[in-house]
């Protein structure tokens, strides 16, 4: 309680400790995050998504056998029941993506037996196809609005590969494929963010994993959190040529407007996966893809720009979310498909820490002060 007789409230819940997990650690002043102990920096280097998909998922490294089986297990999961590939299909074309993939999980579990046995093997199983399919959801909500419809995917490949087979109907290119791996596995796990943390309240009500990953990817919308990769390409196309960013990031932080994919409620300092993903502009400098070119330079313009005005004195470092426009415009993925990608990439995270709540579940109901009338008089609408 405060002098004032009012209890202390923390806006957000930040810097509130909800629970306790060996998944992921981030070090907000360090600028460190590890996923069950690996550093990012070692996992970018040496692992690849399938196998961080089965780190977070079973607290654990497979060894040659067992990741062979998972990733067959994956492969088997990839086709969407003709229920979702047809929802995808039908939705309207101008419906937000992140809306048609939150409706498509929910549809998944209309024809999942497991939908509602909460057991640890269904949950497990649950797990793997969601990994597996929210993949084909993106590619199939990208070759539907491309023109080319639901592409059955292809199980001799991997999330990645799959997801650019079904956005273009073609073989992907390996390097391209090696690219998205890094940015899938980069995005994995993020310990209590907001939709993590969301899923975990759905959860925690003993619902089941659907309604979980439902509600994590609606709060993954949100440009405060996985909408601002796209709102940071939307800014970078805004300020057009790298010679306006000074005048573009002057213009709007004096109207006290953000500049999305900057910024963390923990990172104080440079979030390491957006140094890891800036390792790839530097080769974009280069590329022969003009478009590719200048949003590269106009993103490292506005780095620099940012990180002078606001990097040290201000704790307003790049996150995650500033450089994946470039780096996805390269690999033509189109900017309706960021936010939706993010998605897929975390549901590993969102299975792995719902399952551990679970084994020690309390329902989250936090207070609110009320500070509102009582007894306030009733009268009768005849009257008002
Ligand atoms: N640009 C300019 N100013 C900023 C930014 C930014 N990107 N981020 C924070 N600030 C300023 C705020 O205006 C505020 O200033 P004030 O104290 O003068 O009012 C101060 O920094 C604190 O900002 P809050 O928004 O209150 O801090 P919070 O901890 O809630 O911020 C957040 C975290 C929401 C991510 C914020 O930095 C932001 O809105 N960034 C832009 C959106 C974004 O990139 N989101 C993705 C985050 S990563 C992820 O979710 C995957």
């Amino acid at each position: 309680m405060q002098d004032n007789g009012k209890p202390k409230i923390e806006l957000g819940l930040e810097g509130v400790y909800f629970t306790e997990s060996g998944i992921c650690k981030v070090d907000g002043v360090n600028g460190r995050l590890y996923y069950y102990g690996y550093s990012i920096e070692t996992l970018a280097e040496n692992s690849n998504f399938e196998e961080v998909c089965y780190l977070l998922l079973n607290g654990r490294l497979p060894n040659a056998a067992e990741l062979s089986g998972f990733r067959n297990s994956l492969a088997q999961e990839r086709p969407l029941p003709d229920e979702v590939a047809g929802l995808i299909e039908d939705s309207p074309k101008d419906a937000h993506p992140m809306d048609v993939l939150r409706s498509a999980v929910s549809v998944m579990a209309l024809y999942d037996p497991d939908a509602n046995d909460n057991s640890d093997a269904a949950n497990m199983r649950k797990s793997i196809r969601l990994v597996s399919r929210l993949a084909s959801a993106v590619g199939a909500i990208g070759g539907c609005r491309n023109g080319i419809g639901y592409v059955k995917p292809d199980s001799s490949m991997g999330a990645a590969g799959n997801f650019f087979y079904m956005l273009t109907g073609k073989k992907p290119d390996a390097e391209a494929v090696k690219v998205l791996d890094l940015m899938l596995l980069l995005h994995a796990e993020h310990s209590s963010n907001a939709s993590t943390f969301s899923g975990i309240v759905t959860a925690a009500t003993l619902s089941d994993l659907y309604s979980a990953v439902t509600s994590a990817i609606g709060t993954l919308k949100g440009p405060l959190h996985g909408g601002a990769d796209q709102a940071a390409l939307e800014m970078m196309h805004a300020i057009g040529r790298p010679e306006n960013t000074e005048v573009y990031i002057n213009d709007a932080l004096a109207g006290k407007k953000k500049i999305m994919g900057f910024g963390h409620r923990v990172y104080k300092t440079y979030d390491p996966r957006a140094r890891i993903i800036k390792n790839r502009l530097e080769i974009l400098q280069g590329s022969a893809n003009e478009e590719v070119r200048n949003l590269t330079s106009i993103a490292l313009a506005a780095e620099k720009l940012m990180i002078d005005k606001l990097g040290s004195s201000h704790g307003i470092w790049p996150n995650v979310d500033f450089f994946s426009g470039p780096v996805y415009t390269d690999l033509g993925i189109p900017d309706y498909l960021f936010t939706p990608l993010f998605a897929a990439s975390r549901i590993p995270g969102w299975c792995a820490h719902v399952m551990q709540y679970w084994k020690s579940n309390r329902l989250v109901r936090p207070l609110e002060y009320y500070n509102g009338e009582l007894d306030t008089q009733y009268v009768p609408i005849s009257q008002r």
